[in-house]
Formats: structure tokens, C-alpha cells, sequence
């Protein structure tokens, strides 16, 4: 399979889509989110520097971030394709993951993006804090972090349109989560 980023706002299902993804076509996940909760609770040094930007809803800095998914990657198989979720979130994070893919003669693969109103998102996270309890998950944070994604990594969507990678999938047009994924497998089905 090929690498897939999934890209998208706070709530709006790289998470859960990814895991999808994993089962039917098998390959292997990186969310950026979930490697750092990981170290957070691990008590690590790593950890403890990005607490404080999670918190605020804030990026962690893009050359830490970088060093941490390299790493991470190359735990994976060569050729198995990952999906990565969370990742890349700004231009200069986009840059070196095409850097450290060419370097390893891996191909980008195809960027996945999901379109949800921020309502909907809003509502999801709200949810999500009560069954889940992410310390990020409160109202003031989400806030924090719609305007983040809209500032920062928002534009990133016309770096991959350039790149010719980018698949938009509308929750509006498929408003059910098993509709959503029927439009997504029925694309990565083709490439
Ligand atoms: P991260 O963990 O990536 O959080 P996020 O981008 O805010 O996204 P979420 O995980 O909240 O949402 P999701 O899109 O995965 O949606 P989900 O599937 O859970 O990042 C957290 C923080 O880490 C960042 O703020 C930053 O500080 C740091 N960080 C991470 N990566 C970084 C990077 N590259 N650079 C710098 N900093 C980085 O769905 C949400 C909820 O909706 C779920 O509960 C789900 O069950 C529910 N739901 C309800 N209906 C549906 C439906 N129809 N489809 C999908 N989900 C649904
Ligand atoms: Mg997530």
C-alpha cells in the first residue's frame, strides 16, 4: 500500500478513519498525537516539554516534531505503507517529510483531507471529553485549537494540491461515519 496522510481539523476523524484504514488494507499508523500523549504519560523528558504546548492547544516546534516522526518511521517496515495521522501540520513539517521519504526512495503516496463543519467538531470533542477525558478536550483548548489548525496548518492543503496529492472528502455530502468510509475506500481502492 502507499503512505497516506490523513489531514484535517481537531475532531474531524484522522483518528478513527485511520484505524479503518489499517484494518482493510493493512499498513502501519503514526499519530503524532498519540505518540506524544505516550511519552506525556511515560513521564518523559520528551513528554514533559510537550505537555505544555498540548495543553494550550499550541504545536509542539516543528524540529522537534521532525526528529520524532523520522524515528518513529523507521520502526516500520520499508514498503509496508504508514498512514500519518496528525502529521505533517506546516509547510516547513511537509518539506521534511518529502526530504526524509526521498532520502529512504519512498514515495509521499496521497493525502486524504477531511472536510467537517466546526460546529460538528466542536460538538465530537465535547463528546469525546466525557467518554474519553483528553486534557485537551475542553471548550477554551478546542477553541484554541480550531484557530491553530486555521492559522497554521490550513494552508498546507494548497501545498499538496501542488504536490498533486490531495483527495478532499466532505462530511456534508456524507454525512454518516459508514458513508464517509465508503467514499474513502472506494478512492483507496484505485491508487
Ligand atoms: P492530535 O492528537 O493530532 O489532535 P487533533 O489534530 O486535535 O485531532 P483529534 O485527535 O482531536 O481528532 P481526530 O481528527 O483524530 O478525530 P477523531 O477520529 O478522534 O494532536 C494533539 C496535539 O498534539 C496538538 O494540538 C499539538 O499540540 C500536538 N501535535 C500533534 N501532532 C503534531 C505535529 N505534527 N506538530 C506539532 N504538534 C503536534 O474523532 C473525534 C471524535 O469524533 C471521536 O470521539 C469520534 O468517535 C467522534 N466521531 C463522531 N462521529 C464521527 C464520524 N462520523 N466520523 C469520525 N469521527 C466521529
Ligand atoms: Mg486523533
Amino acid at each position: 500500500m502507499k503512505n497516506i496522510i490523513i489531514f484535517g481539523a481537531p475532531g474531524s476523524g484522522k483518528g478513527t478513519y485511520s484505524e479503518e484504514i489499517v484494518k482493510k488494507y493493512g499498513m502501519g499508523h503514526i499519530s503524532t498525537g498519540d505518540v506524544l500523549r505516550g511519552e506525556i504519560k511515560a513521564g518523559t523528558e520528551l513528554g514533559k516539554i510537550a505537555k505544555g504546548f498540548i495543553d494550550n492547544g499550541q504545536l509542539i516546534p516543528d524540529e522537534l516534531m521532525i526528529d520524532i516522526l523520522a524515528a518513529t518511521y523507521d520502526k516500520f517496515p520499508a514498503g509496508q505503507g504508514v498512514i500519518f495521522d496528525g502529521f505533517p501540520r506546516t509547510i516547513p513539517q511537509a518539506e521534511a517529510l518529502k526530504k526524509m521519504l526521498a532520502e529512504r526512495n519512498h514515495e509521499m503516496g496521497v493525502m486524504v483531507e477531511l472536510i467537517v463543519a466546526e460546529d460538528v467538531l466542536m460538538a465530537r470533542l465535547l463528546n469525546r471529553a466525557i467518554e474519553q477525558g483528553r486534557a485537551d478536550d475542553n471548550e477554551v483548548t478546542i477553541k484554541k485549537r480550531f484557530d491553530v489548525y486555521h492559522n497554521q496548518t490550513a494552508p498546507l492543503a494548497e501545498w499538496f494540491e501542488k504536490e498533486g496529492m490531495r483527495h478532499t472528502f466532505v462530511w456534508a455530502e456524507h454525512p454518516s461515519k459508514e458513508a464517509m468510509l465508503d467514499a474513502i475506500f472506494a478512492y483507496l481502492d484505485t491508487i
